[in-house]
């Protein structure tokens, strides 16, 4: 008798999370928009949330499938986005009605400490004054200084590489380039975002890196949470969970604060993050709380320590398949370094290498890191056609999609979308690309404010790395990245492996001659 009532309890509380599972997915029936049959939890995006494809692969496949349509229903696991699908249309929400749709989705619980404060989190008001005082801190000239700090990192990341292919061969050797990167990245922030000079490829157990890795939330344990809060933020905040643990994050407010508090009393100055946000700071008079301070900082964690480092991994994983590409790169890159005669690399020079910055256009467009962004309706809002034609009604509180790997994967835009073909973005093509198909940093107001800061330090270390080594596949390459990759980020399941041959003249005590 007992048995038969859980069994009730059972089949009842299966029903009731179906069917809360389920409770969005009328949305578009009823609002007259074109979608595909959602499934329970997952809505259309199965693939991804299975780990059976990339977050871009399956944004590229659906917006494939209905690109016939300018506006289509998309249940992102639950929620329901009306999804733009034509250029034009992605121009008036993002930048002429963008009073409609200031905003992102609100995502995050409300207990997370420092996430509320950084600035893709931030709406309305509060968004638009933090924005208009982080724009200087992001120009040409910050960042030219900012590069002083970044190339010691560069040097180090090449020592290593140095030393770890001494085993005198001509043939080189093999290694894991996401693990590389990573550690680049991690010294990168460390010294231009919290003014720490670390060295993780000599000491990779550094603690900055230790607890850094703990808030790298595309994966591992902060993931599984972040899934819970996307799919269920009630129960999320009802238990007062929160992403990230409290003691590690303290660990980075205390780096930012103590490094304020000591450049005061020492008077001292160094061109990364914190000074710029001190400037910034005093210039505008705000009173500002050491978290809201450390948030900008810590940003960095979550825009640039992937994105920096999986963007370095898929432009080295092209070049690689692309020996003329490489080839012609490393040209540019020589003549660069003859052009510098003797001097350490700097800003203005990497600025002036045309063919990198085509190559690596072209890597963030066929393997475009964000697959997609969104907006929130914070304004009721008529989506017209140029005709006047109406498209939807947007009611406060609707989302967004703007499918960016599918337009950058758009046979219509980018012909043999597979292929890669830097000439896309060359002096002569470059007029020809539709605007609003190629949106790689995002669009209008709220496009990413740290694109130059990403293309100096990838650009930087491309230049250093290619000058000294050849790029070939190793038996371990993965042969087919885009059936391959899994979940947010563009990468391998086996890592991405690549095998170096120095460039170099082996001299007979076995050192390398650069030259
Ligand atoms: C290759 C590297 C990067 C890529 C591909 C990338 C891409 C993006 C994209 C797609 C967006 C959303 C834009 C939109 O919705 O229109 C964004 C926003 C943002 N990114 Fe990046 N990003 C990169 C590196 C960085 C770095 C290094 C920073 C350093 C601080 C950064 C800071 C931000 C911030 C603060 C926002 C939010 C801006 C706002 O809401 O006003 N990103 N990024
Ligand atoms: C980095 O740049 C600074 C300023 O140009 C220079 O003094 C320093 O020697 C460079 N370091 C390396 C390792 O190239
Ligand atoms: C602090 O440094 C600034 C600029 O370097 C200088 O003008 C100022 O006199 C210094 N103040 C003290 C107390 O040393
Ligand atoms: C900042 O704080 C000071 C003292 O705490 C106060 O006098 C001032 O009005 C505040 N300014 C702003 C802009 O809130
Ligand atoms: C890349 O940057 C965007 C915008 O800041 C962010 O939404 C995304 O999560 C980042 N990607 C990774 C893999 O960290």
């Amino acid at each position: 008798m007992a048995l038969m009532e859980i069994c009730i309890v059972l089949v009842g509380i299966g029903l009731l999370v179906y069917k809360w599972s389920t409770a969005t997915f009328k949305t578009f029936g009823d609002r007259n928009l074109y979608f595909e049959k959602p499934f329970p939890f997952v809505g259309n995006m199965g693939a991804s949330a299975m780990q059976k494809a990339s977050f871009q692969k399956e944004i590229a496949e659906f917006y494939q499938r209905t690109r016939h349509h300018k506006i289509v229903g998309l249940f992102n696991l639950r929620t329901p986005m009306v999804q733009i699908n034509d250029p034009q249309l992605i121009k008036k929400i993002c930048v002429k009605d963008f009073d409609h749709f200031p905003n992102h989705q609100h995502f995050i619980s409300a207990n997370e400490r420092l996430i509320n404060d950084m600035l893709n989190v931030m709406r309305d008001q509060r968004w638009r004054h933090m924005r208009s005082i982080l724009s200087p801190v992001f120009t040409a000239a910050k960042m030219r200084k900012m590069f002083t700090l970044m190339n010691e990192s560069f040097a180090e990341c090449l020592q290593h590489l140095d030393t770890s292919g001494s085993s005198p061969s001509k043939n080189g050797f093999e290694v894991d380039m996401k693990g590389l990167c990573n550690k680049l990245s991690n010294d990168v922030i460390a010294t231009t975002a919290f003014g720490l000079k670390v060295n993780s490829f000599e000491d990779p157990k550094n603690e900055f890196h230790q607890i850094g890795q703990t808030l790298v939330f595309s994966r591992g344990l902060p993931f599984l949470k972040f899934m819970i809060c996307l799919l269920a933020p009630k129960v999320f905040n009802f238990f007062k969970l929160t992403i990230f643990e409290a003691s590690k994050v303290e660990y980075f407010v205390r780096l930012v604060v103590d490094a304020i508090r000591y450049r005061k009393q020492h008077n001292v100055s160094r061109p990364d993050m914190i000074q710029l946000l001190m400037e910034a700071k005093k210039e505008s008079q705000d009173n500002w709380t050491d978290d809201e301070i450390v948030a900008q900082c810590f940003i960095f964690f979550f825009a640039a320590f992937e994105n920096n480092s999986n963007l370095i991994c898929t432009t080295t994983y092209e070049l690689l398949l692309n020996p003329e590409v490489q080839e012609r790169l490393y040209e540019e890159v020589k003549e660069a370094q003859e052009a510098l005669n003797g001097a350490p690399l700097n800003y203005d020079a990497v600025q002036k290498m045309t063919y990198m910055d085509m190559v690596i256009s072209e890597s963030l467009r066929k393997w475009t890191l964000a697959a997609a962004t969104d907006r929130f309706c914070s304004k009721d809002y008529t989506l017209t056609d140029e005709d006047g034609t109406k498209l939807f009604e947007f009611k406060v509180g609707d989302s967004v999609n703007i499918p960016i790997s599918g337009l950058h994967w758009d046979d219509r835009y980018f012909p043999e979308p597979s292929k890669f073909d830097p000439e896309r973005f060359s002096e002569e093509q470059k007029g020809d690309l539709v605007p609003y198909t190629y949106l790689p940093f995002g669009v209008g107001p709220r496009s990413c404010i740290g694109n130059r800061y990403a293309l100096m330090q990838v650009k930087g270390i491309l230049y250093n790395l290619l000058l000294n080594y050849k790029i070939e596949a190793s038996p371990r390459t993965t042969k087919d990245l885009w059936e391959s990759a899994r979940g947010f980020n563009i990468i391998p399941g086996s890592g991405f492996w690549m095998h170096f041959v120095p460039r170099t003249k082996i001299d007979v005590v076995g050192t390398y001659q650069t030259g």
